[in-house]
């Protein structure tokens, strides 16, 4: 518990460092610019992010083995520069050691099929267990988004769009004034199409050795993202009382995996995704098919708090989440509502388009500087897009 609260602490610490070094930096210190992008829209080919299959019928500790021998540099690299990060901080290397002895036991509380694929991937990474299994806790913890669900009220068409945005206090390169983590990440993301009984059931984006969905689509059903909530007693709590008595709580991108996988209406997707018990706090973003069909769930490890409906007849055509409760205001450093929502309000419920909603998710700060990439999901045909992004003179975070 001490050392999980040292570790979020130096995060924040190494974060605020960089970023007044940056500050003083020889370049441009970079500022919202505020304003709404209208050409981001069909980005180029070349950004566009590779595809793979997973078969969820194969043995769970091979199934990923393609994608990991692809990108086994940057899964290397990525797990080289957390260990990198601790050492800073615990120079005798005791936190290393806890993890390389420690976190291996740990895997076996995790559900078969996680498990088997956790260890599927050290063993093809050549990573060790322990270090695989904090890269994927990581995720649960740190990532920094913008989700939107927005529906056309002359089609009825759903959109639902997601910018990923990671690697914030986790290292800063000063020679090339990027945040280390996120270039990392930039080589190592792709789009995989799930395979069950010879079909095709989901597509999700993600990155390569990472086993939890932090966004997918299930055709002429549902598409589900995931945002980080920062909440004090947050993900460190939830994850210290699974280690040590609720042996049941779950990672929240499980449960939106298993939705996906298991589940095959938006109201029991829902339902699920707002009852079941998780360790840790985050939101979900939900879409139908159906008018009215999107959702905003707020979720604490065991409740769901105000859940915001789409309500096209109250003028809510679309909701757009960051990381912040939706009744409350967000913190004033980090601002991307307020922008997301003004470059929103620009369209309107009989014109939104997946263009519109691109071009918003490509507009500073929405688009920042630990943007990895966006992903386009239509729920009524499973359909996909993704694309790597890189604005080096948009906001810091
Ligand atoms: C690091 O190790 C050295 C030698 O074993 C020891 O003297 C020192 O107290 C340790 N420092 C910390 C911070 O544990
Ligand atoms: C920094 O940029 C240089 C030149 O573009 C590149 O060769 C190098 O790999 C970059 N460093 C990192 C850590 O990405
Ligand atoms: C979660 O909520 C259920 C039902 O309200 C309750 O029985 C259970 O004890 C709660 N679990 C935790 C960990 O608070
Ligand atoms: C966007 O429009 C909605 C609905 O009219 C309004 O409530 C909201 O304040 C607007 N947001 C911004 C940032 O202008
Ligand atoms: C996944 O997305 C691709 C590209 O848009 C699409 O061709 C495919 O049908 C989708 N798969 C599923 C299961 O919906």
């Amino acid at each position: 518990m001490v050392f999980l609260r040292f570790l979020n602490f130096s995060m924040v610490v190494v974060g605020i460092v960089l970023y007044i070094v940056n500050s003083y930096s020889s370049i441009p210190d970079p500022t919202p610019q505020y304003g709404c992008v209208t050409d981001a829209y069909p980005p180029q080919e070349k950004y566009k992010l590779p595809w793979f299959k997973v078969d969820l019928d194969a043995d769970p500790r091979h199934r990923w083995d393609e994608i990991i021998t692809t990108y086994q540099e940057p899964i290397n690299d990525i797990v080289e520069q957390l260990v990198h990060l601790v050492s800073i901080f615990d120079p005798n290397g005791t936190i290393l050691k806890i993890v390389d002895d420690m976190m291996p036991a740990l895997v076996l509380k995790f559900p078969k099929e996680y498990r088997e694929e956790i260890e599927g991937i050290a063993d093809a990474s050549g990573v060790k267990l322990g270090r695989i299994v904090v890269y994927n806790i990581f995720y649960e913890l740190f990532s920094v988004c913008t989700s939107i669900v927005a529906e056309n009220g002359q089609t009825g068409e759903h959109f639902h769009a997601r910018n990923l945005d990671f690697g914030l206090f986790m290292g800063w390169d000063m020679q090339n004034h990027t945040w280390t983590v996120s270039q990392i990440l930039r080589r190592m993301e792709f789009n995989v199409e799930f395979i069950k009984d010879g079909a095709p059931l989901f597509n999700m984006s993600s990155f390569a050795g990472y086993v939890g969905t932090l966004n997918g689509v299930k055709g002429g059903k549902y598409s589900i993202s995931l945002n980080e909530r920062f909440v004090l007693e947050g993900g460190f709590v939830g994850l210290y009382e699974w280690i040590v008595k609720h042996e049941d709580l779950y990672f929240p991108t499980w449960l939106a995996r298993d939705i996906l996988t298991e589940t095959h209406t938006y109201d029991e997707a829902l339902n699920t995704l707002q009852t079941r018990a998780i360790l840790a706090p985050c939101y979900y973003i939900v879409s139908g098919i159906e008018h009215n069909q999107g959702h905003l769930i707020t979720r604490g490890l065991n409740e769901s708090l105000y859940p915001l409906q789409l309500n096209a007849e109250e003028g809510r055509w679309y909701l757009l989440e960051t990381n912040y409760d939706h009744w409350k205001k967000p913190f004033f450093l980090d601002n991307r509502r307020t922008p997301g929502e003004k470059c929103m309000n620009e369209s309107s419920y009989d014109t939104i388009s997946k263009s519109h909603i691109f071009n918003v998710l490509s507009s500073d700060p929405v688009l920042n500087q630990l943007t990895v990439f966006t992903t386009l999901m239509d729920p009524q045909t499973g359909q996909m897009e993704s694309y790597r992004q890189f604005c080096p003179t948009c906001y810091i975070w």
